[in-house]
């Protein structure tokens, strides 16, 4: 079934009042769900009551307190029809369903991880736990009725405020929850079970003093300070920054070990993937800590984007994710350095986001339809989303943007809304029309920006001809011109922008030039000498450029550009180029080259004082073999581009050694360990550095050396994967793997790494040795994140292990993929996503994984999650 925009409808009937009361057990929890029914104003009384349902048992049936008789009714495990329905515009309408949380493997619904009951309900699971109006513009005031054992659940937890509890007979007790917001379905959540905690509260600026709780396996209580401290960081920055205060008397914030996503954001009671929650020095990457802390402040911020205003329906997801990814990038960019968040996000785009937008399953940040919703939590709908709100604030301005902000929550408090009334605070406040910036949101694919600047000294005019275009993408084949804030400067010859006297062809305000048209010809005046043109500075506008820049422009940007986003981005310009370059001469078996320039200005950065530790280390960081293979586009080779990118290591390490070396060591520390980014960024640049120095006579035995004297996971783990990549099978990586399985075997969190290092080994041996690893004691294909961490990042991670020659990679694939669907449709389905760039490959390999994915097609009884991703990464 496919559901689309325009046939968007109010229900016929409304439940503004939700009672629910669950008898936990395992294989037999019965749910009695009390739904106050009303019908629409205007509704005929004939009109049927359709409820949603996924897999339910129908215990009972009763509309204000009396049976319904069986011929007025009709259910069967996916939905619940009333015919005769009371004439009176409102009823009472009780529904007894039975679950068996235990063996609720696809993690949807009500199900237990560990032992502790949980629940996911966004985007449909709550139909799992009663027949209901299970979409987002219905709202209804929840109270929850939990009743547990009382030895196996101590803890009895759901939104809201707690009202009640108690002892009940034979070792049983209760625990009442209400929750005064009218939410939807999703936003739903209950979790019972025995669990350690830890306590601390918060005193919002207008004076509600918070119970906040962090409840977590007992025994790991001590790695949960740092998402407590993150979670009050963010409690004070939503009130600093955007006005915003908590509303409830507690919040409480629960891990669990089985979770399909990285955590959701039910009203008053978030739970965590306790991959994002857990964090100590000894477990925990500096990576894992800033992951936590943005995550953490991710679903606090959901709060008011998302669950004060929630979304219509799941078109509008974006509505509710770009803007608040977009307000926990700005919460980590003002928590560390903005500048190297900048750029980490940017990274991530192009490598999750361009690749979708590029290739078969592209889809507008607002889609038009769609066939299984969890297939669109993706890269387009949270992070192109991200880079919209972001643009729209380029163009507005941020105080605007505060006004526009303001406004929405002043106009749409408590409303389902949609991405129309989002733009239209913004136009209100402002005065602008923003219909053309809505292409942003409706059109999917990556616009192009073909720029060439030519300057003419005689009459100090620079001229600059832009031309956007956008690539057709499925079932969009023609493209409308998009609206697209440019921010630029004129660079001078010692790195300060140029000041011209006037400019036409082109609005521009505030240093950003704004694209709307097909073409553009830009002429500046009052330009003596030939500037070098800075382009989308700071990343302003989700693009790709083709600009004929001189290789010596690159440099002299890559050193001297005033805007840091744009100095890394000419450097590693420079190294995707030399990459690519050697790919090519790798293919056509010439000998590599690559310019002294460019190695000696890589040991430039690597010691420029003034430039932070975090952005050399990101620098230094040469371009992935898959962020290569997606600038080369077609024809792909990826044991070229391995090839390539392993010999321009080498070149820069070997010409760097003794810069490197010396580096590597001073920043060697000494004191105790911090997860502040200034610290991180000096073992990142450390890290960085014995990637390189690896590679030189004597490498492994240093690498070793780094992990024996490492006292913290960053390091360890930075010390493993080097030995395990660069010298994979040597006697150093044996005992490396071996010593860190022997320390850290009993923890699934931290073996997740050693999984995933070992799973991203380039070479054509890693299949076997990913093989081998599934039956691992510490691997389990029912957990996602083990899932992930072994075959997710196999497949989608590893260019070479994965897109094997002889097809290998993609028979594994099928098979795996096939048996994770078996449990859990949507994990099978996001791993299905490793595919999607199947059109690229050179034709052996394009044939190969044709024959994969028709494979997996033709099987019988498919998923709709692993169909709907399988068809149309085949269309
Ligand atoms: N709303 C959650 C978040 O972004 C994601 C939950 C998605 N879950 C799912 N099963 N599709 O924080
Ligand atoms: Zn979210």
């Amino acid at each position: 079934q496919t559901f689309r925009l325009e046939d968007y409808r109010p229900s016929d009937y409304l439940i503004p009042e939700t009672k629910l009361d669950f008898t936990l057990s395992e294989h037999a929890t019965r749910v009695v769900a009390e739904l106050t029914v009303s019908r629409r104003e205007g509704v005929s009384p004939t009109a049927p009551l359709v409820l949603d349902g996924d897999g339910l048992v129908l215990k009972r049936l009763e509309i204000d307190g009396k049976p319904v008789s069986a011929d007025s009714y009709h259910a069967t495990p996916d939905s619940l029809t009333l015919r005769a329905i009371p004439a009176a515009d409102r009823f009472v309408l009780t529904i007894e369903t039975e679950l068996a949380p235990a063996s609720n493997a696809a993690l949807m619904g009500l199900y237990r991880s560990n032992g502790v009951y949980c629940t996911q309900c966004e985007a449909e699971g709550f139909r799992r736990i009663t027949y209901f109006l299970d979409r987002p513009d219905v709202l209804s005031v929840y109270t929850v009725r939990i009743e547990a054992d009382q030895a196996e659940a101590p803890l009895l937890l759901s939104n809201g405020n707690p009202v009640d509890s108690g002892s009940l007979e034979k070792g049983r007790h209760f625990a009442v929850w209400h929750d005064p917001f009218p939410k939807p379905s999703y936003l739903f959540a209950l979790v019972a079970g025995d669990l350690g905690c830890v306590k601390d509260s918060y005193t919002t600026t207008s004076g509600r003093s918070v119970e906040l709780g962090i409840y977590i396996e007992h025994g790991k209580e001590n790695q949960a300070g740092y998402a407590m401290d993150a979670l009050r960081r963010s409690m004070r920055w939503d009130e600093e920054v955007f006005g915003r205060e908590y509303d409830l008397d507690v919040f409480n914030l629960v891990a669990v070990s089985d979770f399909n996503m990285g955590a959701m954001e039910n009203k008053g009671l978030n739970i965590f993937n306790d991959k994002y929650v857990l964090a100590a020095e000894e477990t925990a990457t500096d990576a894992d800590f800033a992951n936590i802390e943005a995550i953490v402040a991710h679903e606090y911020f959901h709060n008011w984007t998302g669950n004060r205003i929630t979304c219509r329906d799941w078109f509008q997801l974006c509505l509710k994710e770009g803007l608040t990814v977009f307000r926990d990038h700005e919460f980590s960019a003002d928590q560390r350095s903005r500048a190297v968040k900048r750029i980490a996000e940017v990274r991530t785009l192009r490598a999750h986001q361009f690749p979708e937008d590029q290739g078969p399953l592209a889809h507008p940040v607002r889609p038009r339809r769609y066939r299984e919703i969890n297939n669109f939590y993706t890269a387009t709908v949270y992070e192109k989303g991200s880079e919209v709100v972001r643009m729209i604030r380029t163009i507005l301005g941020a105080e605007l943007f505060r006004k526009g902000m303001d406004l929405y929550f002043e106009r749409h408090d408590g409303d389902a809304a949609t991405i129309e009334d989002f733009l239209t605070v913004f136009e209100d406040v402002s005065g602008r029309d923003l219909s053309q910036f809505a292409l942003w949101y409706h059109q999917a694919g990556t616009p192009n920006l073909s720029v060439s600047a030519s300057h003419n000294p005689s009459t100090a005019e620079l001229t600059v001809e832009i031309e956007q275009s956008v690539p057709p993408t499925p079932s969009e084949s023609r493209k409308r011109l998009m609206h697209i804030p440019l921010a630029f400067g004129l660079v001078g010859h010692d790195g300060k922008d140029i000041a011209y006297a006037s400019v036409e062809g082109a609005t521009v305000e505030n240093g950003v030039l704004h694209v709307r048209k097909r073409s553009h010809t830009v002429r500046f005046t009052g330009v003596e000498e030939r500037p070098v043109l800075s382009l989308n500075r700071g990343f302003s506008a989700p693009v790709s450029l083709s600009v004929e820049h001189k290789p010596e422009d690159l440099f002299f940007l890559a050193s001297h550009d005033s805007d840091e986003f744009s100095r890394w981005q000419a450097f590693n310009t420079l190294l995707t180029n030399a990459v690519i370059a050697a790919y090519r001469n790798t293919l056509g078996d010439k000998p590599l080259h690559f310019e002294e320039g460019l190695l000696e200005l890589a040991g430039r950065i690597a010691q420029d004082e003034r430039l932070e530790h975090a952005f050399r280390a990101l620098a230094l960081t040469l371009p992935a073999e898959s962020d290569v293979a997606r600038d080369i586009s077609h024809n792909i080779d990826p044991d070229a581009v391995h090839a390539g990118r392993d010999a321009l290591a080498l070149r820069i390490a070997e010409a760097n050694s003794g810069v490197f070396s010396k580096l590597y060591d001073d920043l060697r520390m000494s004191d105790a360990f911090t997860p502040d980014a200034a610290s991180a960024g000096r073992r990142a640049l450390r890290n960085t550095l014995l990637d390189f120095l690896s590679l030189l006579p004597g490498g492994a035995v240093k690498a070793l050396d780094h992990f024996q004297a490492a006292t913290n996971m960053t390091d360890r783990a930075a010390a493993l994967a080097v030995l395990v990549h660069r010298h994979g099978g040597s006697e150093q990586a044996r005992e490396a793997l071996a010593a860190f399985e022997a320390r850290h075997g009993a923890d699934p969190l931290v073996m997740d790494k050693w999984f995933m290092i070992q799973a991203t080994a380039p070479g054509t041996g890693t299949l076997d040795a990913v093989r081998g690893l599934m039956k691992h004691a510490a691997f389990s294909i029912g957990n996602p994140n083990r899932v992930r961490s072994l075959i997710g990042s196999f497949a989608s991670a590893n260019q070479t292990g994965f897109h094997r020659a002889d097809g290998t990679g993609y028979a594994f694939f099928v098979e795996t993929v096939l048996e994770v669907e078996k449990r859990n449709p949507q994990v099978a389905a996001r791993l299905a996503t490793a595919m999607r760039s199947w059109r690229s490959l050179e034709l052996t390999r394009q044939e190969l994984a044709r024959q994969a994915l028709l494979a997996i097609q033709s099987q019988d009884g498919l998923s709709a999650d692993l169909r709907d991703i399988i068809e149309r990464t085949l269309a």
